[in-house]
C-alpha cells in the first residue's frame, strides 16, 4: 500500500459547548481527550448507529472546504443546511502535500450530487466527463449503484482525498468489490480514503486502519474483531439458528 497522507489527524481546537448534543457523542468525547491519528492511506470508522461517524467525517469534509451535501471542493449547491457545527471546533492536521483531487460522498445526498453532475463535469478534473462514460446519460438515468461506481471509476483521478460516508449503501456485493479494486488503484496513485462504513467486506480492505467507535471511545481494531464482522459471520454461518433464537425471545 503506498498512498499519501493528506490528513494526519483530527483534534479539537476548542471544547464543544457542554449544552450541545455534540458534546455527548462518543466520537466527540474521544476527540476531547486528544488527537485521532491517521497512519494508513485507508481509514474506516465503524460502530453502532448514532455514535457520530457521519458527524465526524462531515465535519472533516466541511473543515476542508467540501460542500456539506457532498461533492468536490468546488461544489457549492445547497439544498438543506443540516450539517453540524462540529467543523468549527475541529483541528485538522494536514500532511505536507496538498491533494490534487477530492470528493466527499454522503450516501444520503448522492441524489443531489447527481442532480449537479453537469456542474461536476464543468469543473476541472482528471478524467473525461462522467456523462461521456455512459454515452452522455445523466447520473439520474443510472441506478444509484451504477452512478456511484461511475463516479469512482471515471471521475476520481488519483492524488486525491476521498471522504465517503457508507459508500456500500448503493452497491451490490459484486460492485462493492469493484469499488475496493478501484480504491486500491487510487491508493497506488497517492490517494487517501477516510470512510464510515457498516460493511464487513469493505473493512477487509488490505492494510486499512479500522477505528471502532463505541461508548468506550475509539479503538483501533482488527476488522475481524469488530462487532459488525462477528455478527455477520455468525449470521451467515447459520441464519436459521440466529433468527430462530432472536424471534423466540
Ligand atoms: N440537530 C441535532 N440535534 C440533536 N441530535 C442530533 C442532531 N443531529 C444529529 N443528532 C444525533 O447525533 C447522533 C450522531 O449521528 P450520526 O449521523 O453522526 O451517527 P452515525 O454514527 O453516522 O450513525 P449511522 O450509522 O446511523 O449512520 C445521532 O444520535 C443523532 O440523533
Ligand atoms: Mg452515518
Amino acid at each position: 500500500m503506498t498512498g499519501q497522507l493528506y490528513v494526519r489527524g483530527l483534534s479539537l481546537r476548542e471544547p464543544v459547548p457542554e449544552d450541545s448534543y455534540l458534546a455527548a457523542l462518543p466520537v466527540v468525547r474521544r476527540l476531547a481527550e486528544g488527537e485521532i491519528a491517521f497512519h494508513r492511506p485507508v481509514t474506516f470508522f465503524v460502530g453502532e448507529n448514532g455514535v457520530g461517524k457521519s458527524t465526524l467525517i462531515e465535519a472533516l469534509a466541511v473543515a476542508l472546504g467540501f460542500n456539506p451535501e457532498g461533492g468536490t471542493r468546488n461544489f457549492n449547491f445547497a439544498t438543506e443546511n443540516s450539517h453540524s457545527e462540529l467543523y468549527r471546533h475541529l483541528r485538522v492536521s494536514r500532511g505536507a502535500v496538498k491533494p490534487r483531487d477530492g470528493f466527499f460522498l454522503r450516501a444520503e445526498s448522492f441524489y443531489n450530487v447527481a442532480s449537479n453532475i453537469d456542474q461536476l463535469d464543468r469543473e476541472p478534473g482528471f478524467g473525461p466527463p462522467i456523462v461521456d462514460s455512459y454515452g452522455g446519460v445523466s447520473l439520474h438515468a443510472q441506478s444509484h449503484g451504477e452512478s456511484f461506481l461511475a463516479l469512482a471509476e471515471h471521475r476520481f483521478g488519483g492524488h486525491g482525498l476521498y471522504i465517503l460516508d457508507e459508500p456500500e449503501a448503493a452497491l451490490s456485493p459484486m460492485r462493492l468489490m469493484r469499488l475496493m479494486v478501484r480504491m486500491d488503484e487510487l491508493v497506488g496513485q497517492a490517494s487517501q480514503f477516510i470512510v464510515s462504513t457498516h460493511a464487513p467486506m469493505l473493512m477487509a480492505f488490505p492494510g486499512a486502519e479500522v477505528y471502532e467507535i463505541s461508548e468506550r471511545g475509539i479503538q483501533a481494531v482488527n476488522y475481524r474483531d469488530t462487532e459488525h464482522w462477528q455478527i455477520t459471520r455468525r449470521f451467515l454461518e447459520n441464519p436459521e439458528k440466529m433468527l430462530g433464537y432472536l424471534m423466540d425471545e
